[in-house]
Parts: C-alpha cells; sequence; structure tokens
C-alpha cells in the first residue's frame, strides 16, 4: 500500500464527530503554518445543525448530514464519543469512499486503534491522545500547545501524525498499542482518583465535626504543598513524610480504629498505605521491623 499522506504537502482532513475535541483540533490543523498544508474537506456529526455548528467554529470544510454523503480524504478523525468509534469505522468501511493510504484515526485515551474496524490493506489506523481538557474550544485553541499527546498504531500513520500534531504544539510520545488502557488508568489516577482521594478526605473530616471553611482552611495548604513537593522532587520517595515514612506503627494502629466503622474509607487508607510501605522502605527513614509490622496491620484491617 502506497502512503500519498507521506508524499504530498497538501492534506484533506474529514472529521466524523466534530464536538469540544473534533472542531477543537481540525481548527489548529487549518490553521497551522508548518510545510504541510491542511484543508479540511467535510465534518459529519449525528445532526446536521450540529455539524454547521461545528464548520463555522472550525472555519473550514463542508457540513453534510449522513454518511452516504462523504467523499474521498486523506485522513479521517473520528472524534466520536469512544463508545461510537467501531461502529463509525464500520460505516466508514461500508461507504467505499477510503482508497488505499488513507489515514484513520481517533482521540480516545483508553482504546487502541485497534478498534477501528477497517481491513488493514484498506487504510493505515492509529490514536492520537492529546492529554488536554477540551472543556471549551475557544479556550483550548489557546491552550493547545504543550499538550502531550500519546501515539500508537500503524508506523506510517504514526509518522503523519507526529509531525501534524507537532505541527499544532503537541507534544507527542510513542505508546504500545497493548497498553493503552494501562497507560489511561495511570492518567485517571493521578487526576480523577486524586479528587476522589479528596473527597475521601473531606467525609472525614465532616464525620469529626469540623465545618466546611474550616476544612478547606485545613486541606488546602496542605494539598499545595503536598503536590508542590511532589512537582519539585519529581520522585514520590523524595516526597512522602508522615507516620509510615517515620515507621510510627502506634498512629497507624489509631488511624484503623478511627476508620474501622466505615469500609470504604479504611480500604482506601489500608491499600494506600501499603504502597506508602514501599516508598518508605526506598526512603529508609523506617526500619524493616517497623515497616513489617506496619504492613501487617494494614493487612488485618482489610481481613476483617
Ligand atoms: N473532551 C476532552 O477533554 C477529551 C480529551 C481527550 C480525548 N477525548 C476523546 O475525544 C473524543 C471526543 O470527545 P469529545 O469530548 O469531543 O466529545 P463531544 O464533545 O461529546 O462530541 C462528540 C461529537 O460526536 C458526534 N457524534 C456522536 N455520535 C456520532 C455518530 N454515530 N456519528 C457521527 N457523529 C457522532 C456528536 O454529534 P452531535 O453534536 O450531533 O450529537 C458530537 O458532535 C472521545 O474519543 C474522547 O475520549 C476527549
Amino acid at each position: 500500500m502506497n502512503t500519498p499522506a507521506l508524499a504530498t504537502t497538501h492534506l484533506t482532513i474529514s472529521c466524523i464527530g466534530a464536538g469540544r475535541l473534533g472542531t477543537t483540533l481540525c481548527r489548529l490543523l487549518l490553521e497551522q503554518q508548518s510545510d504541510i498544508s491542511i484543508s479540511i474537506r467535510q465534518v459529519l456529526n449525528n445532526s446536521l445543525e450540529s455539524s454547521l455548528k461545528a464548520v463555522e467554529f472550525i472555519g473550514g470544510g463542508k457540513a453534510i448530514k449522513d454518511s452516504e454523503r462523504l467523499k474521498s480524504a486523506d485522513l479521517w478523525l473520528i472524534s466520536t464519543p469512544d463508545d461510537a468509534i467501531q461502529e463509525v469505522s464500520e460505516a466508514l468501511a461500508q461507504s467505499g469512499v477510503l482508497t488505499p493510504g488513507n489515514i484513520v484515526f481517533h482521540c480516545s485515551g483508553s482504546l487502541s486503534s485497534k478498534i477501528i474496524r477497517l481491513p488493514d490493506d484498506q487504510c493505515y489506523r492509529a490514536s492520537v491522545h492529546p492529554i488536554h481538557s477540551f472543556a471549551n474550544p475557544e479556550k483550548s485553541i489557546a491552550t493547545f500547545a504543550g499538550s502531550s499527546c500519546a501515539v500508537e498504531g500503524n508506523d506510517q500513520a504514526v509518522k503523519v501524525l507526529n509531525s501534524l500534531f507537532s505541527a499544532i504544539g503537541g507534544n507527542c510520545f510513542p505508546l504500545r498499542s497493548d497498553k493503552k488502557g494501562l497507560y489511561h488508568a495511570a492518567t485517571v489516577m493521578a487526576c480523577n482518583n486524586l479528587v476522589s482521594l479528596l473527597a475521601i478526605s473531606k467525609q472525614m473530616l465532616t464525620e469529626a465535626n469540623i465545618d466546611p471553611a474550616q476544612q478547606e482552611q485545613i486541606l488546602n495548604p496542605l494539598i499545595r504543598q503536598t503536590v508542590d513537593n511532589y512537582l519539585t522532587n519529581a520522585d514520590p520517595a523524595a516526597s512522602l513524610t508522615g507516620p509510615i515514612s517515620r515507621g510510627d506503627q502506634s498512629t497507624v494502629e489509631t488511624h484503623l480504629d478511627a476508620l474501622s466503622s466505615e469500609p470504604q474509607w479504611r480500604d482506601a487508607y489500608a491499600a494506600l498505605g501499603s504502597v506508602a510501605v514501599g516508598l518508605a522502605r526506598q526512603q529508609g527513614f523506617a526500619t524493616d521491623e517497623e515497616l513489617r509490622k506496619i504492613t501487617d496491620l494494614l493487612t488485618r484491617a482489610t481481613d476483617d
């Protein structure tokens, strides 16, 4: 299969699912000023009204109302919600507009390019996950540059997409297709689950009869200092403080007693505490015996 996309200085892109991410990326690609010029060919959303709105924001492309009206393009961005990607790729295959060498890609964080159900001899498949919140496209146009982008898929497609996303300011890095789920879970752990952890912390302070204003005064400086330490050190082991770091078993025991009536809090404390034991071991402040006893306490608490 030849690769027209690699051999040309002008590329056409059509977008299926031009919502928050799709409209932002199409506009950035249209406006970028690298050696490769881009034109937006067609935009297809669920409703024609939504496609027309997307085209207006992008500043290019033609809104169409169904996949039967699709015309050829070099690249195909499927930026529907994740659940629709497979079905849309199947409809794209059936439309008969793909030509060998076309690149079809999506931007899901957790799904790999394998979700694109197209024969390898029909196109090159890839995914690019920009680590950026596209809540407000107007704002994202101004703030996208500098965002990291995980790229995986067919080598030829990855090469072209690396060039295009670099041209709009993305910091592209390669990711193995079979590691995509793990990679995405890691980002959720650092972002969404961190928020859940802070929610538990607030619930515990409420249970301790501390009013919301006081909770903020207690937690906010602590959160800022911890995140700041972590970002400065770039090493979790160098940032850990507290009872487990010191090998203070009696404090851990007091905490587990206080949490015993609320299994969700206790289990979260024990699971994260076990991770802290590993970090404390690297730090070397606590003795092996102290850390072994803390591990026993944490394990017994969740065995109950
Ligand atoms: N938003 C983010 O911050 C972010 C960040 C990284 C990655 N992503 C990924 O980017 C992708 C898009 O997310 P988003 O937040 O931009 O979604 P979104 O704002 O909800 O937009 C989805 C668009 O897809 C269209 N659509 C839905 N089903 C369709 C179908 N079957 N055929 C054609 N069009 C269809 C919708 O059209 P209508 O308007 O007509 O309903 C809408 O315009 C997802 O894969 C997501 O995981 C998003």
